[in-house]
């Protein structure tokens, strides 16, 4: 596993425009130049990109059309018996294609002729005010490259599999796209960084990694987690599961690097909503549950 990986790799760009991305030494990519040369090209992209402009197309190699055939097949078949039915409604209305890697571009239009929401590339980390805050204009800021074909089953980084297959899906979800909605109209609301974070810990297990109830069964709504194989395998048998509680998952210190040890879970659908449209009002009010006083 993973190791010693942070969520996203560094982009940095010199003064003469020189873009490149540094990998952590355990990164399945840190020692394949032509895919750290690729990643660099794709992060140049993002960081060119000109907001309001369609986003640029990016020439992913044969490899990588391969490893979107052979990820999204498993993919869809876990999503069969473990996701919630809000996303396979919205992983239906994507209607991403099987046969090749979509550019970001044709997936953000379907989107917005299904729900308004839009896809904006991300070069790498987007300061948090900024990310959360965006989800209220209907703008999802996503990365655009692909995990490193030597890792298919899990990546630490948020790739396209991630925010297509993960966040697209459940924002082409009429009510997952509402609930992402409020939560940028409550980040916008919130004064401090102790509830922003507090809301970002809480996005983190309720919209990532969290659970719902299902015709007796505990099924999947977090992005996380159904855009990750190998987690979707075991996370019934392996994960802790409790119950909802703002409080607990904004006290918990959460690992990007590997699956996750604790997961919450909603007795249904509407009560996740409910849950999380209480937890927003409370940060609109300043007060989140949880969040650090100071
Ligand atoms: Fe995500």
């Amino acid at each position: 596993m993973f190791k010693e990986a942070t969520l996203y790799s560094p982009v940095i760009r010199t003064e003469n425009g020189h873009v490149s991305v540094l990998f952590a030494e355990e990164h399945p990519g840190r020692h394949d130049e032509a895919y750290q040369r690729h990643r660099a090209r794709i992060a140049k992209l993002a960081l060119d990109h000109v907001p309001g402009q369609p986003v640029p197309d990016v020439r992913y190699t044969d490899e990588e059309h391969e490893l979107w055939r052979l990820v999204g097949a498993e993919l869809r078949e876990k999503h069969q018996r473990y996701a919630c039915r809000e996303f396979l409604d919205g992983a239906r209305r994507l209607d991403l294609p099987t046969d090749r890697l979509p550019q970001l571009g044709e997936a953000s239009a379907r989107l917005t002729e299904l729900t308004g929401f839009r896809f904006r590339p991300a070069a790498g980390i987007v300061e948090m005010r900024d990310f959360y805050g965006s989800l209220a204009d209907g703008l999802f800021q996503a990365t655009q490259y692909i995990r490193h074909c030597s890792m298919p089953r899990f990546s630490p980084e948020p790739d396209m599999i991630h925010e297509v297959v993960g966040h697209g899906s459940a924002l082409a979800n009429d009510r997952l796209a509402g609930i992402y909605l409020r939560v940028g109209e409550a980040a916008r609301r919130a004064e401090s960084r102790e509830v922003l974070s507090a809301l970002s810990r809480v996005f983190w297990f309720a919209l990532e990694y969290g659970l719902v109830r299902e015709d007796g069964e505990i099924r999947a709504c977090g992005a996380s987690l159904l855009s990750s194989v190998g987690e979707l395998e075991q996370f019934r048998e392996a994960a802790d599961i409790r119950p909802l509680d703002a409080a607990r998952m904004s006290a918990l210190t959460y690992r990007v690097e590997d699956y996750q040890p604790v997961l919450f879970c909603a007795d249904s659908f509407d009560d996740l909503e409910a849950f999380l449209d209480g937890f927003l009002d409370d940060v609109r009010r300043g007060a989140p549950t949880g969040a650090a006083r100071g």
